[in-house]
């Protein structure tokens, strides 16, 4: 059995140091991928990372790892990681508490000079969330070969700069690009540590999560097209206003949502751009995002299909053209049985009261899921609340969730 303690001052002088590293400071966290703050991040875990005794290796994508190397090395190793990039005016924990925490469980192993068979990696993913790009998990997406050298080019942010152009420019090879994807067992099993996104421990009283199943999501971009004419001499039968046709469509989402016959359907609408945007210009332009989620890929099929059959009623209906891109459909992943009857005899054994769940929030352990067995740990956020600047987690909270994942990476190690 491993008793020792993570450390409470590394855990919360970790995020917040690492917090520094904001584009917005005052107004929640703001660290979008390969912008200055960000590469200041990258570099404050890479200094950690040898400070802390770890080698460091980094891929042509820019994931990072940490290495803590195991007496066979030449053993498939251990994972353990998440992402420090996060969403505009996001909290400070999300991604980074399962940074901070697989660092500091590596320290505890190695501190105590716990003897381990495999070598243990902590893992920074290049950009889980979709801010810069709108195409989510790059990183663990390319471990997996669903994100390839030939995509780099198409994938582009709003200032029409590619992600290739951008790897170029910050000097990452990507002739070596073909060396990202992993293989079966090339990783022995990977446990990420991440905050709940959601009040299910809160409400329930549990500090530890052990999650089951991660929701996958599906992202659609839409353009509609109207009439852009005069908001005061244009009557209203005859107006063919791209706007209200997308209002239907955000009425749908959520109306199909509310009604699956699955609890854990979810669909959003969370950005919007209107065409000219002016008080007096019926709109002649729309152009939004849908983020469409569900832990059953079959349930969510079904959403899916429905949702777009609507889109050729409301064209026919108010004369407009409606045109989508599929961006990406992400199968859910399971978690491996055996890693999570694991974590929960440790948690027995230390008598933590913890929650089998599902994560409606995605992470990049479901592109990890598709090469390796995979578990997360969840620790409970106040109030629920994340992607916002409110976003909280005590730091306790994390340490006892650390001390679970140290003592899982030491058992997996030893496997
Ligand atoms: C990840 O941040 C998500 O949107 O689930
Ligand atoms: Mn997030
Ligand atoms: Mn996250």
């Amino acid at each position: 059995m491993f008793t020792m303690n993570a450390s409470l001052e590394n855990i919360k002088n970790g995020i917040n140091e690492l917090d520094q590293f904001n584009s917005t400071k005052g107004q929640g966290t703001t660290r979008i991928l390969f912008t200055d703050v960000e590469l200041e991040a990258r570099e404050y875990i890479k200094d950690k990372m040898k400070m802390n005794g770890l080698t460091v290796e980094e891929d042509a994508i820019g994931n990072i790892f940490g290495v803590l190397e195991g007496q066979d090395p030449k053993l498939p190793p251990i994972w353990s990681g998440s992402h420090i990039d996060t969403v505009k005016h996001a909290g400070k924990f999300d991604g980074m508490a399962g940074v901070i925490a697989a660092l500091e469980a590596q320290r505890m192993i190695k501190e105590a000079g716990m003897k381990h068979k495999r070598t243990i990696k902590s893992v920074v993913f290049t950009s889980e969330e979709p801010t810069r790009f709108g195409l989510c998990c790059l990183g663990s997406r390319a471990l997996a070969g669903e994100l390839q050298r030939k995509d780099l080019r198409e994938i582009c942010d709003e200032d029409e700069e590619s992600l290739e152009q951008v790897l170029e420019r910050l000097g990452y090879d990507l002739n070596a690009f073909h060396l990202i994807k992993k293989s079966n067992h090339d990783v022995y099993a990977s446990v990420e540590l991440h905050i709940e996104q959601g009040a299910v421990l809160e409400q329930l009283g549990k500090p530890i999560g052990i999650v089951d199943a991660i929701a996958g999501p599906s992202n659609i971009t839409v353009t509609i097209e109207g009439v852009q004419e005069h908001a005061g001499s244009t009557p209203m039968p005859i107006r063919v206003d791209a706007l209200t046709a997308a209002s239907e469509i955000v009425l749908k989402v959520e109306a199909l949502a509310k009604g699956s016959s699955s609890e854990h359907t979810v669909g959003t609408v969370g950005f919007m751009e209107v065409y000219p945007n002016a008080s007096n210009a019926i709109p002649g332009k729309v152009t939004f995002t849908i983020d469409l989620r569900d832990s059953d890929m079959a349930v969510k099929e079904e959403v899916l299909q429905e949702l777009l059959s609507s889109f050729k009623e409301i064209e026919s209906k108010r004369q407009v053209s409606i045109h989508y891109v599929v961006d990406n459909h992400d199968q859910p992943m399971h978690c491996d049985n055996h890693i999570n009857s694991m974590i929960e005899k440790i948690c027995l054994r230390k008598s933590i009261d913890y929650n089998r769940m599902i994560s409606g929030a995605y992470h990049d352990s479901i592109f990890v899921g598709k090469f390796a067995p995979i578990s997360m740990i969840f620790v409970p956020s106040q109030g629920g609340l994340s992607h916002n600047p409110n976003e909280w987690t005590d730091f306790e909270d994390i340490k006892l969730g650390t001390e679970i994942l140290a003592e899982s990476l030491l058992t997996l190690a030893n496997e």
